[in-house]
């Protein structure tokens, strides 16, 4: 990091979670994620969600050839498959082989958005989780249980009791990340984990507790899961990611949606942050005190436990205010993004 009080140099970033959908909204938001990210690790919960390495291998296609030509070169999507109750062992030989898969996404069946297809016990997927185990294929997690029963706000902290902790006794090689945490426990479940555990933290929940939910009336464009906590967790949260911890890196679950289906009588849910992810991510580490530490949470915790390079270019920041658009374009439709119509503090240079 090479730093003046106004400008911020450092090893360009990746982000360790993100949605880009498919199609012209994908064409939309692309641009937004490769200005500031060199890689990502893109999420297979498409409709119908990509569950083999040949369906994989297409999509990225589809995303590279998305790319605007003066970025054309400058992306590597790190996809993914969606975990479901019959993904074979042969599919992760394959999926490892290709070398373009780097995790399996283990959503519980209903769990959030375009989760239908999800697991639905994970004792059923005993065989695959072996193989991904003996060939070193990390399973990435949506850490939620379903049951009606769990209160919402609880359903993180009861997936690691229930299901994440038996999990990592029944494979003792697995690799491991708990995506998006939002919650103290998942903190310290982490930071007392093997090594083999990594979690990533997004913008939002470094930024936002529960109150932005009802702040002056209901908040769709707030709504995401797992959902935003209380401040003590928040608090936690960020802690956890300037800590200068090595298992903890960022992962901006940047999930655009159409404002309608947003702002409807079931509003669904997903934040869009991708238009100024790491300017927020900046403001947050500024705000602890903690710049220092920026870098490594952005640049060098993520490949380093993903057995990847760094990145060797570099971005910059400027310390100016711009004020964030009210609406981005996604496809046909628009969506409101973080923070719509006010300003970021942090400048991509
Ligand atoms: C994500 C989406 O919209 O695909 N939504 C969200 O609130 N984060 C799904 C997910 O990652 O849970
Ligand atoms: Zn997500």
């Amino acid at each position: 990091m090479n730093d003046t009080a106004d400008k911020l140099t450092f090893t360009r970033p990746d982000d360790w979670h993100l949605h880009l959908r498919d199609g012209n909204a994908m064409r939309s938001v692309l641009p937004d994620t490769v200005r500031r990210f060199a890689r990502a690790i893109i999420m297979p919960n498409l409709k119908p969600p990509i569950v083999t390495t040949e369906q994989a291998a297409a999509y990225r296609a589809r995303i590279l050839s998305a790319l605007p030509a003066e970025l054309a070169g400058r992306f590597e999507p790190l996809m993914t498959l969606y975990l479901t109750d019959t993904t074979s062992p042969e599919e992760i030989t394959r999926a490892r082989a290709s070398g373009i898969v780097q995790g399996i996404k283990l959503y519980p069946a209903g769990a959030t958005t375009h989760s239908d297809a999800g697991v639905t016990d994970i004792a059923r997927c005993e065989a695959t989780l072996e193989k991904m185990e003996e060939l070193d294929m990390p399973l990435l997690v949506h850490g939620e249980v379903v049951d009606p029963a769990v209160d919402v706000f609880d359903r993180e902290k009861i997936f690691i009791d229930r299901v994440l902790t038996p999990l990592l006794q029944r494979f003792p090689g697995l690799r491991v990340v708990f995506e998006h945490i939002t919650t103290r426990e998942a903190v310290e479940f982490v930071q007392t984990a093997p090594n083999r555990i990594a979690a990533t933290i997004t913008a939002h929940h470094l930024m936002l507790n529960r109150n932005a939910l009802f702040t002056g009336g209901l908040q769709p464009h707030h709504y995401c899961l797992p959902v935003l906590k209380r401040e003590m967790h928040r608090q936690a949260l960020l802690e956890a990611a300037t800590s200068g911890h090595s298992r903890f890196f960022l992962g901006t679950d940047s999930a655009p949606h159409p404002v309608r289906d947003k702002e409807s009588a079931c509003g669904c849910a997903g934040i869009y942050s991708a238009h100024a992810a790491i300017e927020f991510y900046a403001e947050v580490f500024e705000q602890a005190g903690r710049l220092d530490r920026l870098e490594a949470f952005t640049s060098f915790h993520g490949p380093d436990f993903y057995g990847l390079p760094r990145n060797t270019d570099r971005i910059s920041l400027i310390r100016e205010s711009w004020q964030i658009p009210e609406q981005v374009e996604l496809g046909e439709e628009k969506l409101i993004p973080l923070r719509a119509g006010e300003h970021a503090r942090w400048k991509l240079a």
